[in-house]
This record gives C-alpha cells, structure tokens and sequence, in this order.
C-alpha cells in the first residue's frame, strides 16, 4: 500500500475546508448533503467542525455494479434526502474523477428547489475529468491513481482506513 494522503494531512485540510465554510456561511443555516458511500467519513469529520446551523442529507449515486469508476448510466437514489426546498445547499462528494457525478447531482437538487448549492470534494484527480465541473472547495489534487480509504473503496473495501492509499497489485 503506497499512502497518498495521511491521516495528519487529512485532518490539516479538512479544519481548512470547515474554516472557509464557516467563513462563507457565517449565519446562514445549511443542509450538507453526502453522496453515499464514498463520503460518509468526509462527512463526519467536516460537520464536526462546521459553526453554522446545519441540517444532513444524504444522496446515494451508483454506477452499475463491480465498476471501479463511474460509467455512463448513474443510479440516484434520494430517499434519504431531506428536503431541500429553500436550503442553502453543501454537497459533499470523496472524489471528482470524470465530473459525471457530481454534475447529475447537482441537476437532480436544483430541479429539488433548492436555494442555492456549493460543491466540496475531498480529492480530484488531475487529468480525467471529461465534463467542465468546478467545486466551490477541494481538499487535494491527485494523480491518477485508484485511490482507497477515507470513505473510498475497492469493492466495498477499505473504507474504514484512516488515510488514503493507492491501491497496489
Ligand atoms: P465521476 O467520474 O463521476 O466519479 O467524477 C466520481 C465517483 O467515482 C468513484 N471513484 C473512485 N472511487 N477510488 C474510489 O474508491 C477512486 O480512485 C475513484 N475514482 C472515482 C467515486 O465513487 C466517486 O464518487
């Protein structure tokens, strides 16, 4: 296992993110909406350090089964989403790889009504996005690389690890 990202270096960054949040939202409650299951981890440790009012959502996304990455055809389940009408929105993705997730996502909560949205992601790889996506705030760039760990996963393993590897042979 080859460590891209530590757990320090991941802690460091979150607390900036959580900062420029709190910066930007100051006093306007919000609703963080999670994209499951990639970034559940980001999640907890990002609203943990959120000051502003705030209310969780969450939305799941699934490409056909056994990928590895994000195909054509995306599943969007919003269940467990609470109700966005008139929210200011957070949503929080692990990684931004092709950019066909986040910007399905984004479609789907402003035909929900809401009131307005920001985008954050953890990673983002460098060189593979095919559609223009711009997140509001990035944790860290990265090489392409299959990344694990932190939330991410090879096929539903290696989510509980507190750093983020590459996936080596
Ligand atoms: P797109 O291509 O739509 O993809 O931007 C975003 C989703 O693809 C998954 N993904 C990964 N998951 N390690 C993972 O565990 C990776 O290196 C990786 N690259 C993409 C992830 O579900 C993300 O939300």
């Amino acid at each position: 296992m080859n460590i891209l990202l530590s757990e320090d270096e991941i802690r460091v960054r979150v607390a900036q993110i959580a900062a420029e949040v709190n910066r930007d939202f100051a006093g306007r409650p919000l609703t963080v909406v999670g994209i499951l299951t990639g970034s559940l981890v980001f999640l907890a440790d990002l609203i943990r350090r959120i000051e502003v009012p705030l209310k969780i959502g969450l939305i799941q996304a699934s490409s056909y089964c056994g990928e590895t990455t994000t195909a054509g055809e995306l599943r969007i389940n919003d269940a467990l989403l609470t109700d966005v009408r008139g929210r200011d929105l957070l949503l929080l993705d692990d990684i931004l790889d092709t950019g066909h997730t986040l910007t399905r996502i984004v479609a789907h909560l402003n035909a929900k009504g809401a009131a307005s949205l920001r985008t954050c992601v953890l990673l983002r790889k460098v060189g593979r996005q095919q559609v223009p996506f711009e997140p509001d705030y990035t944790g860290f760039s990265i090489p392409d690389k299959f990344v694990i760990g932190y939330g991410l996963d090879y096929d539903d393993d290696y989510r509980h690890l507190p750093y983020i590897g590459e996936l080596t042979p």
